[in-house]
């Protein structure tokens, strides 16, 4: 069976061949017309989408060396994310599934990070096999959740106002790094001292009234961010430019902390034997490298993407299809379904 995914919800236009649950390509373009602005511009990303959409499939399914008639199914996000970029891959897909004959299935962009360990591109590609924690960090959402193999999932937390991509893309932008910033903290901080200086970590045990995380495992940024306020506007921007590795390998290191913590508390909490990480943050090698030693300390299994499926890609679309049509959790043509913007935390599973 050959899936064709398409993902278009931010900034990156991609689509991906699956081929028996494998990946065949995965082609990913990431727009540059953003930088200047600090962040993604909505109409811009549209614009950039339809531009390349064709082109980008194309290539697609060019490099899995095989023909549009030799697609079985097609797949794009539906939601969450930037309605009209959402609408520009939506729309592409569902024309080509109704011109070709074949069925639609739309996906849920974060259910697909969720899911993404599952994503396949070699032979015995090892995926969890029991029930895991997900901690799914990008730029939009920081979700912590109980996965089960039947693709249903408890969201047991969530940010109650930055996600932990804005914390690195918003205290980034304060040290006068580009957007996105999370790549270049991370770069820069394998050269810094994370003791440089101890930003605030919010809502961990130590901050919390109760030691028990029980109930509570949820995150907030917002006060990292006044935190790196207050301490560039107490220092001289010298000193500032001067210590900018200290400052990020600080930062990193407050926000990789929370992360870790909350992730292991609630793996131990819910008895599970395995841990995932994924979004565009799960690419950070300073929570990569924490989240495995601590996973190693209490003997669970970490499964990470790959980089290049851990920011937003298309073979984590067509992989989420796969599961879902696998798993009985799709409706046979589903045409017609409006884009949606927001993640409902319904938590009760793929559709
Ligand atoms: O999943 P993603 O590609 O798009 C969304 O759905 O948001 O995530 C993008 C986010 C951005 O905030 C970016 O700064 C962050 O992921 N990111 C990183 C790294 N690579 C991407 N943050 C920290 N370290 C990285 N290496
Ligand atoms: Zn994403």
């Amino acid at each position: 069976m050959n899936i064709l995914g398409i993902e278009t919800s931010c900034d990156e236009t991609s689509a991906a061949v699956l081929s028996d649950g494998t990946v065949r390509s995965n082609v990913v373009s990431s727009q540059r017309c953003h930088t200047d602005f600090g962040g993604v511009v909505p109409e811009l990303a549209s614009r950039e989408h339809e531009r390349l959409i064709v082109s980008i499939v194309e290539a697609a399914i060019t490099e899995a060396n095989i023909a549009k008639n030799d697609l079985d199914v097609i797949a794009a996000t539906a939601g969450p994310g930037l309605i009209g970029a959402v609408m520009v891959g939506l729309c592409f897909a569902e024309g080509l599934a109704w011109a070709l004959g074949k069925p639609f299935v739309p996906v849920n962009h974060v259910e697909a990070h969720i899911f993404s360990p599952f994503i396949s591109d070699e032979p015995g590609h090892k995926s969890p096999d029991g029930d895991f924690v997900s901690l799914t960090v990008s730029g939009g959402h920081t979700l912590l959740s109980v996965v089960r193999q039947t693709l249903e999932y408890e969201v047991i937390g969530r940010t109650i106002d930055d996600a932990a991509g804005e914390a690195f893309d918003k205290t980034g932008k304060m040290l006068g790094l580009g957007y996105p910033a999370g790549p270049e903290i991370d770069r820069l901080a394998s050269n810094g001292d994370p003791k440089f200086h101890r930003f605030p970590r919010a809502l961990t045990s130590s901050s919390q009234t109760s030691k028990s995380y029980r109930g509570n495992f949820d995150f907030s940024f917002s006060g990292l961010k006044t935190s790196v306020r207050t301490w560039l506007s107490r220092h001289e921007p010298d000193y500032a430019k001067q210590h900018l590795a200290d400052l990020a390998a600080s930062i990193q290191a407050a926000i990789v902390s929370v992360l870790v913590e909350k992730t292991i508390a609630a793996a131990l909490l819910h008895k599970v034997s395995a841990v995932s990480i994924a979004g565009g943050v799960s690419a950070n090698s300073g929570l990569r490298t924490a989240m495995q030693t601590a996973c190693d300390k209490h003997d669970l299994d970490l499964f990470i993407p790959k980089a290049t499926y851990s920011t937003d890609n298309a073979a984590m679309i067509a992989t989420m299809a796969q599961l879902m049509m696998e798993r009985d959790r799709y409706r046979e043509n589903t045409y017609g379904i409006a884009p949606f913007a927001r993640f409902s935390a319904a938590g009760k599973g793929a559709r």
